[in-house]
């Protein structure tokens, strides 16, 4: 009998995911939480995203559709590849297969302009020591003022409904990850900690939202 592990992530989870044409091709609404993160960017003069695991890219269009340039990313090769084939005409599109816990940083720091850093619903996909990698690439992709926007699951929803069951979470501690960013030289600049702020179907995730500011 194959037992599925859930203490650690599984490498087949996602590439299986979004190599199921309901998830990659249709097209997919933006989160809620994009359209936070826009608003934010454009009030910051953001106009260069880096996405880490952008899944089937509904976030990377709404950054295109509003004149951001995107390097979207994301281990599933499955992901990159569909996001590539949907939203390639796209100028301002760059894509690339990573685990953001395998590289130190992403050569984009050479620019004047202001840089964000975007993942949703990625850091809870990663076990602590990935989480620190993450970190870790952020602070080597940034510099002084650029932004890091995290929106992710926290130990209070471990025991809520989900709508896709059966594989690996790590249900997270806010403060823990402050702290954590901390270790880095990102500072907390804003935060909102609830329900209904990503909710899907009966799936009313309690989250965390957080944006960190790279302090030097
Ligand atoms: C829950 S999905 C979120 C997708 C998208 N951001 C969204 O909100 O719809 C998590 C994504 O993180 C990606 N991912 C998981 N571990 C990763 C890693 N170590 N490095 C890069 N991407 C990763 C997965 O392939 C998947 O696309």
């Amino acid at each position: 009998m194959n037992m599925l592990a859930l203490d650690t992530p599984d490498q087949d989870y996602w590439t299986n995911f979004y190599s199921d044409s309901k998830f990659s091709k249709e097209f997919h609404i933006p989160s809620q939480f994009s359209a936070f993160c826009l608003s934010e960017m454009r009030a910051s003069e953001i106009k260069r995203v880096v996405e880490i695991g952008c899944g089937n890219g509904r976030d990377t269009l709404l950054f295109l559709q509003h004149g951001l340039s995107v390097i979207a990313t994301d281990k599933s090769d499955a992901a990159v590849r569909s996001v590539q084939e949907k939203f390639g005409s796209h100028n301002n599109l760059r894509t690339f297969t990573f685990d953001v816990a395998s590289v130190d940083s992403i050569a984009c720091q050479d620019h004047e302009q202001p840089l964000a850093i975007y993942a949703r619903f990625v850091l809870h996909a990663l076990t602590n020591e990935q989480i620190k990698r993450f970190f870790n690439f952020c602070s080597g992709s940034t510099r002084k003022g650029d932004k890091v926007f995290v929106e992710y699951r926290t130990c209070h929803d471990k025991d809520r409904q989900k709508e896709f069951a059966g594989h690996f979470r790590n249900f997270l501690d806010p403060s823990h990850i402050e702290d954590l960013s901390q270790q880095y030289k990102f500072a907390l600049c804003y935060q909102t900690i609830g329900t209904g702020l990503a909710k899907f179907r009966d799936d009313d995730a309690h989250v965390a939202r957080q944006v960190f500011t790279k302090e030097s």
